[in-house]
């Protein structure tokens, strides 16, 4: 798997620093309250794994699994809802845990779901952001790292389906892409 990459944007440690600095901020941020931590399937697992670890607060977890991406490297824009939260989220405070924000339209949609659940509150944390690719009108309140705009691989996130269980971030080499 290692020859595929071109590049390594993140190594495994800066990605656990990364998480331990948003854990930090998050346990302040989340003093006294209800959270419920959502993870959005499959890509923010690895992340929401190391990322909830550093959390030192009550808290409870759930997934969402939505497809906005039909395997290739661009977003189609079309979100659909493949399994939703298995619990009531009246009241909670609700920390939506994400692998990559790139145009926003996946967390658009899904924020507006939410939302309609009456929540107490609704936040965003996203490991990467690529804000030059934005379409939707959406920010994350805690960002692990900009980064520019290329298709990136590893620790959850994929090409088709592949690559995610990588401890780091890469890109790959382009001939991948025209195998
Ligand atoms: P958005 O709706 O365009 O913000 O797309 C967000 C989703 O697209 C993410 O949750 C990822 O699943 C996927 N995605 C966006 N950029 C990348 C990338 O560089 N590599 C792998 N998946 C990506
Ligand atoms: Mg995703």
């Amino acid at each position: 798997m290692e020859n595929d990459l071109k590049e390594i944007l993140l190594t495994e440690s800066e990605i656990q620093d990364i998480c331990q600095q948003l854990g930090e901020q998050i346990t302040k941020d989340y003093q006294s309250k209800d959270l419920l931590c959502v993870g959005i399937l499959k890509g923010s697992v690895l992340f929401m794994s190391d990322l909830i670890k550093r959390l030192d607060l009550p808290l409870a977890i759930d997934f969402m699994d939505v497809s906005s991406y039909h395997g290739g490297t661009e977003s189609t824009g079309e979100v659909q809802i493949l399994k939703d939260l298995s619990t009531s989220i009246e009241n909670k405070d609700i920390l939506i845990i994400e692998d990559i924000l790139e145009t926003g339209t996946t967390l658009k949609s899904i924020v507006g779901l939410l939302e309609s659940r009456r929540v107490n509150s609704l936040e965003i944390v996203t490991l990467l952001d690529k804000p030059n690719r934005r379409k939707a009108d959406i920010e994350a309140k805690y960002v692990g790292r900009k980064i520019p705009d290329e298709f990136v691989i590893g620790y959850g996130l994929d090409y088709q389906e592949k690559y995610r269980n990588l401890p780091y971030i890469g890109t790959l080499k382009p001939e991948i892409y025209n195998k």
